[in-house]
């Protein structure tokens, strides 16, 4: 091919490893903020389509110096939007060699290395999160690829119960799936719920002001249905970070016969760390979990895990079997593509078993209480300024600000702090109130970021007054 020679190749990497070590090496110094928007990036990005070809260095060369001023510095540390994690070193690694490798991780015939680095990555997952040691674990993309993962699993495994066979009959005249879910769910479950082809939830349960699912509900709700039923209960709120008492909802689920999903995306992960296990207690009862790796674990983006208790109806649910697949053997590789809804995809859990490997246990709960403790630093020097008031209480990583008791100057604080550069935090509504939204996930924050940051709330806070 004209455009690219083998020497070409080697002067990719070298212009990539430029690009990424002085981004890298910027995250701290530069502004968080993007520093071209999407107007700006849409009149500067070449859109037309051209007949002639570009050297490839040049192409990634334009890519890299537009990407520099067009992505926020989520990589910092003083990125506390949504709840997105960093990347740990180890993990960025295994995730270049993944690409500069190519591997194609839908079976392990076209990559062992991907096979077994998955089936290691998944029971250190099990370990870690300590849930049930024979569970079966799916690598997808997010949290919402996970649920929408685990519940298709649900609803094999309940028709099954219920004598319907959904992969050979589809959902046309079955038995009707009652699904319950919690007031502050995340927006994913709905989601989830409904490319299962189940529609909305059935009952909605209360939640308490922190956003936990208040479980007399859940009981006359549990009470009022008979059929197949699937419960979604959470461990870590989007907003607040609180936990649904699992261990009730657990033993209630078990009474009902009905199967427990819990999305724990990032909140999961407190099961790895020993000062704050107990906010997961009884979540080994439950029948799937969501879980991501791009959030807490620093892994880099995508990476989620769907584990379900029930490997059997999990395989029955994504098995599949052409006559050109290699599958199976005398030693039972893992054969990702019959675990998840994809069939070609790229050897994400690579990332997740260097992350893993990188950290030890050890380095996990550090990692897990140490972004917790700053959440906590955040919640304290803030909460000392007159007019600050923190919404929630501040179980793990996440913080909820008011600032002036108003929205209007909540809404303009947050603008000011985004636009200003220093560190970027999000924007919420809670219990129909305006907050600021702070969510400490990545892996190099530190406690004088923390200060910075609020430094320069507060400042902000000051400045624009108390505005209603
Ligand atoms: C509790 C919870 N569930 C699900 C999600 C969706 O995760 P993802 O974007 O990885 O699909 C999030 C994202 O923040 C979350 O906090």
């Amino acid at each position: 091919m004209a455009v690219l020679s083998k020497a070409g190749v080697g002067q990719i990497l070298e212009l990539v490893q430029n690009h990424s070590r002085e981004y890298l090496e910027q995250a701290d110094t530069k502004p968080v903020r993007a520093e071209l928007g999407v107007p700006e990036l849409r009149t500067l990005m070449p859109s037309i389509l051209e007949q002639e070809s570009m050297r490839a260095l040049d192409v990634v060369n334009q890519l890299a110096e537009l990407g520099e001023m067009g992505t926020l510095r989520t990589v910092g540390p003083r990125y506390f939007g949504f709840v997105n994690g960093g990347a740990l070193p180890a993990a960025l690694g295994a995730d270049l060699l993944a690409v500069a490798w190519d591997q194609n991780a839908a079976l392990a015939a076209m990559s062992p290395i991907a096979s077994v680095s998955e089936d290691i990555a998944a029971r250190w997952l099990l370990q870690l999160l300590k849930l049930p040691q024979h569970a079966c674990v799916g690598f997808v993309t997010g949290a919402q690829g996970a649920s929408t993962t685990c519940l298709a699993v649900a609803r094999h495994h309940l028709l099954a119960q219920h004598g319907w066979d959904v992969e050979d009959k589809g959902l046309f005249g079955a038995p009707r799936i009652t699904t319950i879910v919690g007031a502050e769910r995340h927006a994913t479950i709905d989601t989830a719920l409904r490319y299962n082809g189940l529609g909305k939830p059935a009952r909605v349960v209360a939640a308490d002001d922190q956003g936990r699912l208040i479980v007399a509900d859940l009981k006359s709700a549990l009470c009022e249905y008979e059929g197949p039923v699937i419960v979604c209960a959470q461990t870590g709120n989007v907003n607040t970070g609180a936990y649904d008492p699992i261990p009730e909802i657990a033993s209630l689920c078990k009474a009902h016969n009905a199967w427990l999903h819990i999305d724990g995306a990032f909140g999961l992960w407190a099961a790895a760390s020993k000062e704050y296990t107990h906010l997961c207690r009884g979540v080994e009862q439950a029948d799937s979990w969501a879980v991501d790796g791009h959030k807490w674990l620093n892994v880099p983006y995508d990476s989620a895990y769907a584990i379900t208790a029930h490997p059997q109806s999990h395989l029955a649910t994504f098995g599949s079997t052409a006559s050109y697949y290699i599958m199976g053997g005398t030693d039972a590789p893992r054969d990702s593509m019959n675990l998840v809804p994809e069939a070609s995809r790229r050897a994400r859990g690579l990332a997740t078993w260097a992350a893993i490997r990188s950290l030890g246990r050890q380095g996990v709960d550090d990692l897990v209480s140490g972004c917790c403790s700053m959440a906590r630093l955040f919640a304290t020097l803030l909460a000392q300024e007159q007019g600050v008031e923190i919404l929630n209480e501040v179980v793990i990583n996440q913080v909820l600000v008011r600032f002036g008791d108003s929205d209007t100057h909540t809404q303009a604080v947050i603008q000011a702090v985004q636009e200003e550069g220093t560190c970027w935090a999000g924007g919420s509504t809670w219990q129909g109130k305006a907050v600021m939204r702070i969510s400490v996930s990545n892996w190099s924050t530190r406690k004088t970021d923390v200060e910075r940051s609020v430094d320069v709330m507060l400042k902000l806070h000051r400045m624009l007054g108390n505005v209603r």
